[in-house]
């Protein structure tokens, strides 16, 4: 299957990254950030033209796009002004800066985690190895959470509480938290080092004024300890399969494996998941997960097995099968 969460892996033609030093820059001669990124693209590309017609990078691998972030992150400047600057010498000492991120970048390691950080819905999340880098794709399980929330509270009474499993970095819980304030978010993930990745993007969105109230985090196999009951709850949870999990790592990737291996079939989790969250959500309450793009209907299933009614599976931008939502019935 065409695999999404794979998107920051390096392409298999990185084994052939010419020698030569990354940049060419700070030997006394005049270069520009034009010319470093020139060079620096061409380099990430296996040493041919990125824009040639041909050269069969893949949809997700940008060189163009690599370089101008790793270079406007070593000047300190945002990326459109970077692009304003094409014409500006690069120093000798910014250059030395730019090529140890390049030769990371040249040795297989994701921009994100390169740069501590990715954008999601709008906003910066820290990120490090302990977590999956978060995905645009993704970003369809907020928009569609946000969607029901807005619905359900037009006729709910009660406190609304919404709980994001499977966390991460907390970018699903966190942007949840952040667009809809007033909203009482948890977080939970079964590992303690994404939960502290996550405890480190509550700070830094609540210190930039984006989250107003507190957030719990939480350790927890799915929903085993967490306790309470709710309106929402979202996760994305590992969904690759295992034997295409051993081709992504063997192809270079450093996201943690807990993050990407839903077992035999990529479906371990869905069943435990659902069967848990139909007990702590209130009458009309919904469960939205992500889901690889092969997968709508057999999570569908595990959903209706769980009591859930209702199920619908809905599609990305890529008009691939991306998020499945359930809602518990007001009877049950
Ligand atoms: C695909 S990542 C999603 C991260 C984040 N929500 C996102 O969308 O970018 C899946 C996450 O599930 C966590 N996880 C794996 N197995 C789990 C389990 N049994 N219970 C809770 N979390 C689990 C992993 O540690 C990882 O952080």
């Amino acid at each position: 299957m065409t695999w999404t969460k794979s998107s920051t892996a390096w392409p298999s033609r990185r084994g052939k990254a010419p020698s030569r030093r990354p940049c060419n820059s700070g030997r006394g001669d005049h270069v520009t950030v034009r010319k470093v990124l020139a060079n620096a693209a061409i380099l990430l590309a296996g040493g041919v033209d990125p824009d040639a017609a041909d050269v069969g990078l893949g949809e997700r691998f940008n060189p163009r796009l690599d370089a101008s972030l790793l270079l406007a992150k070593t000047l300190g400047l945002a990326r459109h002004r970077l692009l304003a600057s094409l014409s500006d010498q690069v120093t000798a000492a910014d250059a030395t800066v730019f090529d140890a991120l390049l030769s990371r970048r040249l040795a297989g390691e994701s921009v994100a985690y390169i740069l501590g950080s990715r954008e999601f819905y709008g906003r910066p999340f820290l990120v490090d190895h302990r977590v999956l880098v978060p995905r645009p794709e993704t970003e369809l399980l907020v928009a569609l959470a946000l969607g029901f929330l807005d619905s359900f509270a037009a006729h709910y009474g009660g406190p609304l509480r919404c709980h994001d499993a499977c966390t991460g970095s907390g970018c699903v819980g966190l942007t949840i938290a952040c667009q809809r304030p007033g909203l009482s978010v948890s977080l939970s993930d079964l590992s303690a080092g994404a939960l502290a990745v996550a405890a480190a993007n509550i700070r830094a969105l609540q210190a930039d004024g984006e989250l107003l109230g507190a957030v719990d985090c939480l350790e927890s196999d799915l929903l085993a300890a967490v306790p309470g009951t709710y309106c929402l709850i979202t996760a994305n949870p590992p969904y690759v399969d295992s034997t295409t999990t051993d081709v992504i790592f063997s192809g270079g990737s450093v996201e943690p494996r807990l993050a990407l291996d839903g077992g035999a079939d990529g479906l371990r989790l869905y069943g435990d998941l659902a069967a848990q969250a139909y007990q702590r959500l209130v009458a009309g309450g919904a469960l939205l997960v992500e889901i690889g793009e092969e997968q709508g209907a057999a999570v569908a299933a595990l959903f209706r097995q769980a009591g859930f009614r209702d199920v619908g599976v809905k599609q990305d931008l890529a008009d691939q099968d991306r998020v499945v939502i359930g809602y518990k019935h007001e009877a049950d």
